[in-house]
C-alpha cells in the first residue's frame, strides 16, 4: 500500500520515537502508565485497538508518538545498536537515589530467590577496607555518570531526558509535565490525573485510556524494602557521591541524593 501522509502501514513495525530505557527500579512503569494516558502517545507492548477504541482517530493515529520502554542502561552495545536503527530516538531516563535504587533492586530479587546472601554481604569486596563489589549489578546499575558517558557517544545530551525517580513520587504532574514537553507534544497530564492513594502511599491515576476506574501500579511496585544496616548504607552513599556530582554535572541538574 501507498504511503501517503508518511505514516507506517497497518501491520508494519517500526521502531519507537520514544524509549525509556531505564534505570531499572527507578519507576520505570510508573512513567510507561503515565505517559501512555496521553492521546499521542501509544505504548508498544500493548493492543493497539485500531478497529475498536481508535477506528475515529484515523489514520492520524499512525502518527502518534511509539514509546517503549526497555532496560539497557547497563548494556554497552545498546546504545549503539539504538543509534544505528534509529539515531533520532529520543531517550527517557528515570533516575533514583543510588543506594535506595540499589536496596530496592535486591529487595525484588529477594523475593525471587529468598536463599540469596544479605545485601551488606554482596555490596563489598571486603567491607573492613570499605571495598565496594563494582562488579554487582545492583551497585553499578547507579553509577550513573559512567552509563551516561557511553550513551553520549552516540546521543547529544538534548536527546536524553532525565526524570527524577523521587520528584515522580513527589509531584507525579509536575515530572510528567517535563516528560510531555521533551516528547513535543501537549501537556494534556496534569495534577487532574493523580491522586495520591494513602493506602498504596503513592501516586495513583484517577482513570487510564481504557477505564474510568482509578488505578495504581501492580503490588511489585512501592515493596517494603529490607532493613539495611546504617553503616552500610553510609558507606555506599560514600562511595556514590563522586558518580553523583560528574552526573550532577553533565546533565546540569542536582538530584539532591547528596
Ligand atoms: P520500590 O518498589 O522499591 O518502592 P520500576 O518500575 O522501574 O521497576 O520502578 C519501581 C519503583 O517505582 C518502585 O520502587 C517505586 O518506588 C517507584 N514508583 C514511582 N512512582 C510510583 C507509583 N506511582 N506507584 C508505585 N511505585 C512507584
Amino acid at each position: 500500500g501507498s504511503n501517503h501522509s508518511g505514516s507506517p502501514k497497518l501491520g508494519t513495525k517500526r521502531l519507537p520515537q520514544a524509549l525509556i530505557v531505564g534505570v531499572k527500579k527507578g519507576g520505570t512503569r510508573a512513567v510507561l502508565e503515565f505517559i501512555r494516558v496521553h492521546p499521542d502517545v501509544r505504548a508498544l507492548g500493548t493492543e493497539p485497538h485500531f478497529f475498536d477504541r481508535n477506528y475515529g482517530r484515523g489514520l492520524d493515529w499512525y502518527s502518534q508518538i511509539t514509546l517503549e520502554k526497555t532496560p539497557a542502561i547497563l548494556s554497552l552495545k545498546r546504545p549503539s545498536r539504538i543509534f544505528n536503527m534509529s539515531r533520532d530516538t529520543k531517550l527517557i531516563v528515570v533516575v533514583r537515589n543510588p543506594v535506595t535504587r540499589a536496596i530496592s533492586d535486591y529487595t525484588q530479587t529477594l523475593s525471587k530467590k529468598p536463599d540469596i546472601p544479605t545485601f551488606e554481604g554482596l555490596s563489598f569486596r571486603n567491607r573492613t577496607l570499605g571495598l565496594v563489589d563494582v562488579s554487582w549489578n545492583a551497585i553499578r546499575i547507579g553509577m550513573y555518570a559512567l552509563h551516561l558517558e557511553s550513551w553520549l557517544r552516540y546521543f547529544p545530551l538534548a536527546q536524553i531526558h532525565f526524570v527524577s525517580g523521587e520528584r515522580l513520587i513527589t509531584d507525579p504532574a509536575g515530572e510528567m509535565g517535563r516528560v510531555q514537553d521533551f516528547l513535543g507534544i501537549k501537556r494534556l497530564i496534569t495534577d487532574k490525573h493523580f491522586y495520591f492513594n494513602k493506602t498504596k502511599g503513592f501516586p495513583c491515576l484517577k482513570k487510564t485510556e481504557s477505564s474510568l476506574l482509578p488505578r495504581c501500579l501492580g503490588k511489585s511496585k512501592g515493596r517494603t524494602h529490607v532493613q539495611i544496616d546504617p553503616e552500610v548504607i553510609d558507606q555506599l552513599r560514600e562511595f556514590y557521591r563522586p558518580y553523583n556530582i560528574k552526573f550532577y554535572e553533565t546533565v546540569g541538574q542536582d538530584f539532591r541524593w547528596e
